[in-house]
């Protein structure tokens, strides 16, 4: 389907409306903070890798980021890193378990299995660079500023109760701690994946973050470099197949595009050079996913037939090339 500006617009305010009544799913309550968001939030944005917006309903709205901030992180621990030193602490392996899967730490490299679950989230997030607490933050802060355009903040409410309810994920950093898999910085970086979850967005900002990813890196409404466009394929082939978790599979399936989930109820989901796409609806499935936001994108996807192995893509280039040749 094609469409002006006006009519995309149209489009998202009558998948706004046609899912507003949707009330099935429940808001995150493990952690205290989180329970106190209002099931009825709901928004939808677009921003495009040449930086227009499209945005309906409460786009404005402050929540946490969560899981999504896994991305980013990881896209900071390989610019930091390289490839192959994060590869060495952090797998690309799709679990098919839930985000807070106890970790089965792989027998030989004692590495969690991706960096979209708790445990390889925490490896990558101790893998940020800097001397102490406060300058580790400060650079982190810095990552996701490039990202959205503007200063960032810490929801300290959400922090604090995270981190006196983390015990699943302290269990798993000491585990990583005994294999060598994380420093002895382990409570420092403890805190700093609690603060990362608990990073302030909104709607808009999410789906800037995504439409730098989808514009190779770079934020198209401030044109500032965020991650270096040769760990783009990195991070979108993770969320691709672990963005989503044990509901990966379905995603690749009905949706077809680079994913990620939060349980404050974001979804970003990347169309490569083309849009980002971000959903905010805190309530949530059973795989911790927002009921609204899965509806949102299988209806844009199918729509704008935005499946990765819908159009033949890149292929084509290939083919056209090898015609020049012959
Ligand atoms: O580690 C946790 O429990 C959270 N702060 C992050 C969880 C999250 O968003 C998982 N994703 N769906």
């Amino acid at each position: 389907m094609s469409a002006s500006s006006e009519s995309f617009q149209a489009i998202l305010d009558s998948l706004y409306h046609k899912y507003k009544g949707l009330t099935d799913g429940k808001v995150a309550s493990y952690i205290p903070e989180l329970a106190k968001m209002n099931p009825n939030w709901f928004s939808i944005c677009v921003v495009t890798a040449d930086g227009r917006t499209f945005v309906t309903g409460d786009a404005e709205q402050l929540f946490t980021i969560q899981s999504i901030s896994k991305v980013f992180v990881y896209g900071l621990a390989l610019e930091e890193h390289g490839r192959e030193a994060v590869l060495a602490k952090v797998g690309v392996e799709p679990t098919g378990d839930p985000f807070n899967s106890i970790i089965r730490l792989d027998e030989y490299s004692k590495r969690p299995d991706n960096p979209m679950i708790n445990a390889g989230a925490i490896a990558t997030t101790s893998l940020i660079k800097g001397k102490g607490a406060t300058e580790r933050l400060n650079r982190m802060l810095d990552m996701f500023r490039c990202y959205v355009g503007h200063d960032v903040y810490i929801d300290m409410s959400v922090f604090v109760s995270e981190r006196s309810s983390g015990h699943r994920n302290r269990a798993m950093a000491s585990l990583m701690r005994h294999f060598g898999m994380i420093d002895d910085r382990m409570d420092e970086s403890l805190d700093l994946y609690f603060q990362q979850c608990s990073m302030m967005v909104n709607c808009r900002d999410l789906a800037t973050m995504a439409a730098t990813l989808a514009n190779r890196g770079i934020n198209p409404l401030t044109g500032e470099r965020a991650v270096p466009s040769r760990y783009i394929r990195d991070i979108l082939s993770v969320m691709y197949t672990c963005g989503m978790y044990n509901f990966a599979g379905q995603w690749a399936y009905t949706v077809g595009i680079p994913a990620k989930s939060g349980v404050s109820g974001g979804i970003i989901a990347i169309v490569p050079r083309q849009v980002g796409i971000a959903v905010f609806s805190p309530l949530l499935d059973a795989h911790g996913s927002s009921v609204r936001g899965i509806k949102v994108c299988e209806e844009l996807s199918r729509q704008f037939e935005l499946h990765m192995f819908d159009p033949p893509m890149g292929c084509l280039h290939l083919l056209e090339q090898l015609d020049d040749a012959t």
